[in-house]
């Protein structure tokens, strides 16, 4: 059974088992911290190269939060000690930055979460390095399309259950896997918050979207088959089977008559290709 809340002081801080129904001053904040992390990802476009390495990557982004007046949310969570999550072509998502050199020819997925004013806009793209060969885009494309027809079916009166099915259906059609080990998130003053966003379903099942809801939407689709492996590392999750993945991360709202996008590029560099 899903139940509903309107958030109040005590709880809003707090992670609860209840949907959040978020006012306007929710969405103000959303709107500014999504803002940023949109433009975080759009200063890093140019830097992201063969020969570089990821922990420079992640430098730059800590650097970037913190000239926005923000703090990275990753940092110290759960033990986590870096500022972004740079996931490497068979890497699913939680790639730890390090001295990994990134190369001619890879994809890779940055998912950055500034915490400003206590908001948190999480959002991820994925990255062409070099000359990436045409299965690699063609991933990278289908995987961006699964999210924003994920965000589409975001409204008033549709299901959790509709966004994930439309995820899972387009996937499958170009028989991509759709990873079920992890999902998209409520999130607002609480960074991990209900409802779980699972990326696969069935229409009309789940809990219903209502005005005010908070989450995000972030399908990772795998080249192969859907099953992963964690690493020793307890926090990188790659392919079972070796295959890509790819991912995008929106953070959205709904609103009276749709969703609103919080992490869109104000120059459109969300999208790909990056042309
Ligand atoms: N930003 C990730 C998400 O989309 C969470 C990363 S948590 C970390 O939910 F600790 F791995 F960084
Ligand atoms: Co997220
Ligand atoms: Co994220």
């Amino acid at each position: 059974m899903t139940t509903y809340m309107t958030p109040t002081a005590d709880t809003i801080t707090t992670r609860t088992t209840a949907i959040k129904l978020h006012g306007p001053e929710a969405f103000e904040g959303m709107r500014r911290a999504g803002r940023l992390a949109a433009e975080i990802l759009d200063a890093l476009a140019p830097f992201v190269q063969p020969g570089v390495t990821t922990g420079q990557i992640d430098d730059i982004v800590r650097q970037m939060t913190l000239d926005g007046g923000a703090i990275p949310a990753t940092l110290g969570y759960r033990g986590y000690a870096h500022s972004c999550c740079v996931s490497l072509n068979n890497v699913i998502c939680h790639g730890i930055p390090g001295d990994k050199v990134i190369r001619d020819g890879d994809i890779l997925n940055i998912d950055v979460t500034p915490l400003l004013d206590g908001w948190h806009g999480d959002t991820s793209r994925m990255f062409l390095a070099g000359d990436v060969p045409i299965k690699a885009r063609r991933l990278v494309e289908v995987t961006y399309e699964c999210l924003m027809l994920g965000i589409e079916q975001a409204k008033p009166g549709n299901f959790l259950g509709d966004v994930g099915h439309v995820i899972q259906s387009h996937a499958e059609k170009h028989r991509y896997g759709v990873v079920r080990d992890f999902c998209g998130h409520g999130l607002g003053r609480v960074f991990h918050d209900a409802p779980e966003v699972v990326h696969v379903g069935r229409p009309g099942t789940g809990p219903e979207l209502r005005p005010g809801m908070i989450f995000t939407i972030e399908p990772m689709i795998n080249g192969g088959k859907p099953g992963i492996r964690m690493l020793d590392d307890g926090w990188t999750a790659v392919t079972r089977d070796r295959t890509l993945s790819a991912q995008f991360e929106h953070s959205i709202g709904i609103t009276e008559t749709g969703c609103e996008i919080f992490t869109l590029s104000p120059t459109g560099l969300h999208q790909p290709p990056y042309a």
